[in-house]
């Protein structure tokens, strides 16, 4: 099989997922490549079904061991014909637990066809100076892998008459999934906390970059900023795309509850690709 495109489907809140398959995708080499940044809302369209000439890769980051709430359901409306994808999931170094299997389901679901599969690693949506957890990744050498692997993909393409003989027979993870836990005690807090950013209002010079980052539309400015609980996922977009750090995350139940994350993410954990 020839691959002519490679379309790649990416949520990735604070950039380390789009980073990483822009790697894979220099790998692949296609003739065209399409980056189909679907982390807003207002940016998720409509596809029309995909052709089995097409490479599509998937990516979302892990959240609580699955992918996010926020993005399944619209990769789940995502049709192909027998189309060849990547499943590719980005972690903070704890574990990736049912996700890549839970995003290959999906994309089976859809008449897709799995070719090969990657959990990687890139730096945690929490990680801070005085708590950092892979931080700098992901590094030079794990994006040069990420590069070969978008090679072996194109090989095994080239090498394969079709999908059906190029197809990943499964991918690691638990069947049913593994309940998201610490999701559902936040949503179980957030009737009586809000368990969200904040606004230092002296420090905010109100540059609306947070309202323009935040992929559920969560955040207000008019006179000063506001934040909706009920539509913000924790990403730590806002966060990262303060240029004064007047985005913090104040709230004390968040800091308690991540205070084991740094101990559980200490040993340096390598990616994972399956072929
Ligand atoms: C709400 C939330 C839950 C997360 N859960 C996990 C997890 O279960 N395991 C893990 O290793 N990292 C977890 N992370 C870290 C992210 O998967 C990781 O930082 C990823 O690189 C973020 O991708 P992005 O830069 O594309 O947004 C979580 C991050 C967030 C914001
Ligand atoms: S990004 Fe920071 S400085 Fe800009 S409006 Fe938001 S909170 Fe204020
Ligand atoms: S308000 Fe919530 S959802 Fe929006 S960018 Fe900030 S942390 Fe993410």
């Amino acid at each position: 099989m020839n691959i002519q495109t490679v379309t790649c489907i990416f949520f990735s809140p604070t950039g380390t997922t789009k980073t990483i398959v822009e790697h894979i995708a220099q790998g692949i080499d296609a003739e065209k490549i399409e980056m189909v940044d679907v982390t807003k809302r207002s940016d998720r369209q409509k596809w029309n079904v995909f052709s089995k000439d097409d490479l599509v890769i998937l990516a979302a980051p892990v959240y609580y061991g699955r992918i996010p709430e926020e993005i399944l359901p619209y990769f789940a409306t995502l049709k192909g014909r027998q189309t060849p994808v990547v499943p590719v999931v980005v972690y903070g170094n704890r574990e990736y637990d049912d996700a890549l299997k839970e995003l290959y389901d999906t994309a089976v679901d859809g008449d897709f066809v799995p070719v090969a599969g990657g959990a990687f690693i890139a730096v945690h949506s929490y990680s801070t100076p005085d708590r950092p957890i892979a931080e700098n990744r992901p590094d030079k050498n794990d994006l040069q892998k990420a590069e070969a692997f978008g090679i072996d993909i194109r090989k095994k393409m080239e090498a394969s008459e079709s999908s059906a003989e190029a197809a990943l027979s499964n991918v690691p993870g638990n069947v049913p999934y593994k309940v998201p836990e610490n999701l559902n005690l936040i949503k179980e807090a957030r009737k009586s906390i809000p368990f969200t950013p904040e606004t230092d209002q002296e420090t905010c010079i109100q540059c609306g970059q947070c309202v323009k980052t935040c992929p559920t539309e969560a955040v207000f400015l008019d006179e000063t900023v506001t934040t909706d609980r009920w539509q913000c996922i924790i990403c730590f977009a806002c966060i990262k795309n303060c240029p004064t750090g007047a985005r913090q995350m104040n709230d004390q139940n968040f800091t308690r509850a991540i205070s084991h994350l740094y101990d559980l993410c200490r040993k340096r954990k390598e990616f994972e690709v399956f072929l």
